[in-house]
């Protein structure tokens, strides 16, 4: 009768143990955030006033990598979306003049490596990179100022406003503009550039790099909940560490 009874207590303490243990295994093993990651050509779609901003992103290429950029970041992004109306505003064939190269720059030149609300504009210093940011696209950057009604944007060749918020959650941000961002590197005061001869005729399928890594001091919204999970394995582990307790208890006594 008391080893059954011992039997069975040797049976629960183990359980706990390996009960408790299990789950904080689990999770470190887990893929990463648990949030689908967003869609930027989806959501300029749902907008239904950006086709010209959009067929730029698929023909350069852009749209894959920012959407695998998105998937892994924890940065997250942000998008500026020229409305179609801010393409026809530039003069004819603008867009045509530019080097495969250019066109890649134009649009990465819209996009910013991290997640930006409209309040955390009126706390950025400038300039502001953005993607086309490297040397390999000219150093490219914004100067942004904002107070609570607007967000200017100037790029030292034109200027703009924030119209419109089409996504503010994290980590894709994609906010409306009515002018096309002209970067100074390509439209500055020099005349346009000959285009330099491309090394390869299919330089255009090079994934375009990325701009170097902001530093991590404003990247806290990607960690809201570790707090919890902290706590909660934790807790975990005490439970696992009294179940052994329990144990060499038994062990030691019969
Ligand atoms: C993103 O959305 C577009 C349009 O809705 C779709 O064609 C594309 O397959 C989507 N891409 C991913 C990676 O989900
Ligand atoms: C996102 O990441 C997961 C795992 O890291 C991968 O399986 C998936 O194919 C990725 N999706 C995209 C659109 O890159
Ligand atoms: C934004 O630009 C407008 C002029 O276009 C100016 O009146 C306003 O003061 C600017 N606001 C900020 C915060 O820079
Ligand atoms: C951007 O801001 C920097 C720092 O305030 C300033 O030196 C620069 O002239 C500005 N450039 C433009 C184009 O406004
Ligand atoms: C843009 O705004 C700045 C002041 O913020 C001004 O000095 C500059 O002339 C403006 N540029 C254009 C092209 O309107």
């Amino acid at each position: 009768m008391a080893s059954l009874l011992n039997y069975t207590f040797l049976f629960f303490s183990l359980s706990l143990f390996i009960f408790t243990t299990a789950p904080s295994l689990a999770q470190t093993v887990a893929p990463g955030p648990s949030a689908p990651p967003n869609n930027i050509t989806a959501i300029l779609e749902a907008g239904g006033q950006y086709t010209t901003f959009i067929r730029l992103l698929i023909s350069t290429r852009v749209d894959v990598q920012l959407n695998s950029q998105l998937n892994n970041s924890f940065n997250g992004l942000t998008c500026f979306a020229p409305t179609d109306n801010a393409f026809n505003k530039l003069p004819a064939g603008t867009l045509n003049k530019l080097t495969e190269q250019e066109q890649i720059e134009l649009i990465l030149f819209h996009v910013l490596p991290r997640f930006y609300t409209t309040a955390m504009f009126g706390t950025t210093s400038n300039p502001v990179n953005t993607q086309a940011s490297s040397s390999e696209y000219g150093a490219d950057t914004l100067n942004i100022t904002s107070s609570t009604s607007q967000v200017n944007i100037s790029t030292g060749v034109v200027n703009t406003t924030i119209t419109n918020t089409l996504s503010s959650s994290f980590p894709l941000a994609v906010y409306s503009i009515d002018t096309v961002l002209l970067p100074y590197s390509i439209f500055g005061a020099k005349p346009p550039a000959p285009a330099p001869a491309p090394k390869s005729p299919k330089s255009g399928n090079k994934s375009p790099s990325t701009a170097k890594s902001p530093s991590s001091s404003e990247s806290a919204p990607a960690d809201s909940n570790s707090g919890i999970n902290s706590r909660g394995r934790a807790m975990q582990w005490t439970s696992s560490f009294v179940g052994l307790i329990l144990m060499s208890v038994i062990f030691r006594i019969f």
